[in-house]
């Protein structure tokens, strides 16, 4: 039987939990020609909540092709280029007639084309030889989705990588290219919440107002709560186990899902506060190796801090007199830097409010091995 909490990836509505909301105001901005810019923290749903929209657009036989480009693993405009012209390729096979006539123009780029023995997935290489063919390429590529019968939905996720490619003025001239593009609704998405605002928020940079900004935050409690309970029927969940679920995985979807997909590997025929403690027990002790791998790579200071936080759950003031000498961590200056240091690598997740800004351990599992371990 498949395990209904899914730990990676999007399958189908029924392993999908909510976002109902989410869903139909990113749909209605593709209805309505608006661009998108999806913001959340890590492992929240970005990924599952366009995937899921898109599944929806299939379903319901919506008037729109749609495109997922994930730029995760580029580093230059070169690459964002292939990973784009991979993507159509997937999306509109060779055998098809759209498909046949993007291989067409593909090959007036002269990229060699390769296909994956395994997956079968196309690989591009292109060959430029001069900034000016990139650019040539790009517009290329775009224009061919923009003259589509059907309007097309390009979502880029983890769209914060562009500010790291090496080339020139990237942020112009995507911005000038997919504001010719009316045939096309993008659709950006990051997790690096800092990086995304300075990119659509700062009134100096081209993307600046260009969008509407969804942000996505955690699944509501009695949602995420009936949600669970279905999947695990006929199977009852106590309602002190179902409290300490959503408590123990802060509501954070992947940890939420990876602990109730733990339970129900367990296969339970109760699923008691006991069962869902031993599950969680179970998880930590297969992270543990990865845990002590993160310890060697920060200093002795930076894992105190990370203790101290982890143990307070969520922190307001980490440079306070009294935090600091409760965990003696030093002087506010290194403490400082020391939490800068951990937000920029990940390992600490920088919440702002209205009023303050608070830090948690961002890796939920990490945070409850530490709490539990010193
Ligand atoms: N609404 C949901 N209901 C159930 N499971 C979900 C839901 N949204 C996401 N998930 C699951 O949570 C995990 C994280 O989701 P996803 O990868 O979409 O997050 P993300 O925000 O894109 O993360 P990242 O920032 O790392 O790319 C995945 O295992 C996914 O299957
Ligand atoms: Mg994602």
């Amino acid at each position: 039987m498949q395990n209904p909490f899914l730990a990676k990836g999007y399958l189908l509505p029924m392993f999908f939990c909510d976002r109902e909301k989410e869903t139909e105001a990113l749909l209605s901005n593709i209805q309505n020609g608006l661009d998108t810019t999806l913001i959340s923290p890590r492992k929240f749903g970005k990924t599952g909540l366009i995937l899921h929209t898109f599944y929806k657009i299939a379903e319901e036989k919506l008037p729109f092709s749609t495109l997922y480009v994930d730029i995760f693993a580029t580093l230059s405009l070169k690459d964002f280029i292939k990973t784009l012209a991979e993507a159509i390729l997937v999306e509109f096979p060779e055998k098809t007639s759209i498909g046949n006539k993007f291989m067409a123009l593909l090959k007036g780029y002269r990229p060699v084309i390769t296909y994956d023995p395994v997956s079968g997935m196309p690989q591009v290489e292109f060959n430029f030889s001069a900034p000016s063919e990139k650019e040539y390429t790009l517009k290329g590529l775009f224009a061919f989705l923009n003259s589509q019968k059907q309007h097309v939905v390009v979502a880029i996720d983890e769209f914060q990588q562009i500010t790291t490619y090496p080339e020139k003025n990237v942020e112009a001239l995507l911005r000038t290219y997919t504001q010719q593009m009316h045939n096309i609704s993008f659709v950006y998405c990051g997790s690096k919440k800092s990086i995304m605002t300075q990119i659509f928020a700062d009134a100096a940079r081209p993307f600046y107002s260009s969008t509407r900004q969804l942000t996505l935050d955690k699944i509501d409690a009695d949602k995420y709560a009936a949600f669970i309970r279905e999947k695990f029927l006929p199977v009852a969940v106590d309602d002190e186990a179902m409290a300490y679920i959503l408590e123990w995985t802060r509501r954070h979807t992947f940890y939420t899902q990876s602990l109730c997909n733990e339970i129900f590997k367990m296969k339970p025929r109760v699923v008691s506060v006991a069962v869902a403690r031993k599950a969680s027990r179970e998880i930590l002790e297969t992270e543990v190796s990865n845990f002590l791998q993160i310890r060697n790579l920060i200093t002795e200071q930076q894992w105190r801090l990370l203790i101290a936080i982890a143990k307070e759950q969520s922190v307001q003031s980490v440079t306070s007199a009294q935090f600091l000498a409760k965990y003696q961590l030093g002087s506010a200056t290194n403490a400082r830097r020391n939490l800068e240091s951990l937000t920029e690598k990940e390992l600490l997740l920088e919440t702002v409010g209205l009023n303050e800004r608070s830090y948690s351990v961002y890796n939920v599992f990490l945070s409850r091995w530490l709490e539990e371990t010193y």
